[in-house]
């Protein structure tokens, strides 16, 4: 049993970190949305940081040069790790920054003073350990950090030198700001594992809450590290991790984020023999992934720029989230439909702080309803087909079936490998599981649509993406005028090679639509405006006439750009500074993309 430092909850935590960087003069901003604007690297939202990444590259924040906020996040790179005691595809994180304000010593003295204090977290001191750069060559040991941490009464044991594996962050890209990051780690009491055991030692003794970023360089095309004129802070406290650790519980799975889900669940096995958590391993984490999967796919439905369930991108995140849930739902006994009643109780727990849950739970739950119908009827045609093949598969004598049948089930029904396994195990068989791994992979090498992983940090805003941000205005604003005021923009993507654009309009554009779209366009580029923009109010901006994307939350003050005398967006940016530089602008292709919501691929040459 671990000791229990506080009984704070989520929303206490949420609260207290708020309240904490707002007396220390932080301006509270939204967090945004789980599905990024702009940037082709990620499907999702993966840091605090990561919708920030404009101004820690530069550009000036409408809310000034201290912030703070809590951010939901999703990362699907360790999505079949699940089920085990710490690994969630939803978190929330908790973010402070600076940008270009104090540094390293005054970030590093409010993450102690916010830990430490009894009116704030209230951990004791000789609970604490951190761990900063040990220096490479070209980059210096990380003095000025220890420095700092030694000033606050940290002994030289509690302060671990570790190399960039363990304290460098970013960037993501080739190129850009990156630097040292000093680390927070409490000690969970057990003995250490060998003379080496210090703070970050991955034993269990160490369990990190808070990791403090110092951007500090830039990193150029040939490698080198250049220190950055403009310094900032970009720090990240994952909530359940947080929670879970103060109020001494064994996982994420036994704090009040998760008990009610798991309570509901449990409810919903079968009746006369309720299961209930904690009674046996396997089925205990068949119970975690449910848990984690649905409030995941309940926060994908409920953003305000959701994606349904699909076989691409961040939409087939969405659908194997739910199916892999129905799936250890029928692990459990649960027969029939459960994902949105579980839904609901994940809708009522978190709207408090996310209150687009509520506003959309119409939506969420009847999405999860008709995948989950899918999915169970796309089930039951697997186990018939498989019946069908029984007697052959029967006849070999080594009663292996092969991969690449498995492969055809999965490929051709959807029918998921581990229940091909299943029912080939209850029959005596085995599946040739390499065979089928093999296929699986080829396939998606085939059908991969873009890195789910956010690695550390910085998009790569090279100037050619930020050249078809400002030609993704010039577009909306030349759709608005040839199709009617009706066009808004329901979706933006741009990569290196391409926009996409996806807007509201309810038939084929025809030939000549497109025609005069794109020659309105090149006929801005050709007129070279300039690029300007202001910071103003966000009513100030509607009034002024600006685009703004409905349902999406903005900041009090938002910036607001402008083409010459042609188009006006609240945008976070950056944007070419005139349009010439954009070259010559051309749609490929003009598709639907779902209903009511045409798709627009276009290149600038
Ligand atoms: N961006 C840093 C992280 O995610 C703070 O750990």
């Amino acid at each position: 049993m671990r000791d229990i430092l506080s009984s704070m909850d989520a929303h206490e935590l949420r609260k207290k970190y708020i309240d904490f960087f707002v007396s220390k003069g932080h301006v509270r901003i939204e967090g945004k949305s789980l599905i990024p604007e702009n940037d082709p690297t990620v499907l999702f939202t993966t840091a605090g940081m990561h919708p920030l990444v404009p101004y820690l590259l530069g550009a000036e924040h409408p809310a000034g040069k201290r912030l703070v906020n809590f951010q939901k996040c999703i990362r699907t790179g360790d999505i079949e790790a699940v089920g085990d005691f710490s690994h969630l595809t939803f978190f929330e994180m908790l973010g402070n920054w600076s940008l270009g304000d104090y540094f390293k010593e005054d970030a590093i003295r409010m993450s102690y003073e916010f830990l430490t204090s009894p009116q704030w977290l209230g951990i004791p001191h000789e609970r604490l350990g951190v761990t900063v750069f040990a220096g490479e060559e070209g980059i210096p040991r990380d003095e000025d950090s220890a420095a700092v941490w030694r000033s606050l009464g940290f002994r030289d044991e509690r302060i671990s030198f570790r190399p960039r594996e363990d304290n460098w962050w970013g960037p993501a890209g080739a190129t850009g700001p990156c630097g040292p990051d000093s680390e927070m780690f409490i000690d969970m009491g057990k003995e250490p594992c060998g003379p080496s055991c210090a703070p970050g030692c991955g034993c269990g003794k160490w369990l990190e809450i808070w990791n403090d970023v110092f951007m500090q360089y830039n990193k150029d095309a040939d490698g080198n590290y250049i220190p950055l004129s403009r310094t900032c802070v970009d720090t990240g406290m994952g909530v359940e991790r947080t929670v879970t650790i103060l109020t001494g519980k064994k996982s994420v799975y036994d704090t009040e984020i998760f008990q009610p889900i798991i309570r509901a669940l449990e409810k919903k096995t079968d009746a006369s023999k309720m299961y209930r958590y904690g009674s046996d391993d396997e089925k205990d984490r068949s119970m975690r992934i449910i848990a984690d999967h649905i409030r995941s796919a309940t926060f994908i439905l409920g953003d305000p720029k959701a994606v349904t369930p699909s076989n691409v991108g961040a939409g087939y995140v969405l659908r194997r989230l739910v199916r892999r849930a129905v799936r250890h739902g029928r692990k459990l006994g649960i027969e029939g439909c459960f994902l949105a009643a579980i839904s609901r109780v994940v809708i009522a727990e978190f709207c408090g702080p996310y209150p687009e849950l509520e506003q959309n739970s119409a939506v969420i739950l009847d999405e999860l309803q008709k995948e989950e119908l899918k999915f169970l009827e796309t089930l039951q045609k697997g186990e018939k087909e498989f019946e069908k093949l029984l007697p052959n598969l029967l006849k070999d004598p080594k009663k292996v079936m092969s991969g690449r049948l498995a492969f055809k089930l999965y490929d051709t029904y959807g029918f998921p490998i581990e229940l091909t396994e299943e029912l080939a195990h209850e029959s005596g068989l085995t599946v040739n599981k390499a065979e089928f791994d093999a296929a699986f992979a080829k396939h998606q090498e085939a059908s991969r649509a873009g890195g789910d992983v956010f690695k550390g940090g910085l998009a790569d805003h090279s100037e050619i993406t930020t050249k078809y941000h400002t030609a993704t205005h010039l577009l909306q604003k030349a759709l608005q005028i040839v199709l009617g005021s009706h066009v808004a923009q329901k979706g933006s993507n741009i990569t290196a090679e391409r926009l996409r654009f996806d807007f509201s309009h309810g038939a084929p554009m025809t030939q000549d639509e497109i025609q005069r779209v794109e020659d309105l366009v090149n006929e801005q580029i050709t007129r070279d405006l300039p690029v300007t923009m202001e910071m103003m109010s966000l009513d100030a901006a509607k009034a002024a006439g600006a685009m703004a994307l409905f349902g999406e939350k903005y900041e009090a003050q938002v910036k607001v750009y402008t083409i010459g005398d042609f188009s006006k967006e609240v945008c976070g940016g950056p944007h070419a500074d005139r349009t010439a530089a954009l070259g010559h602008f051309k749609i490929q292709k003009e598709q639907s993309s779902s209903s009511g919501v045409r798709r627009i691929r276009a290149v600038l040459e």
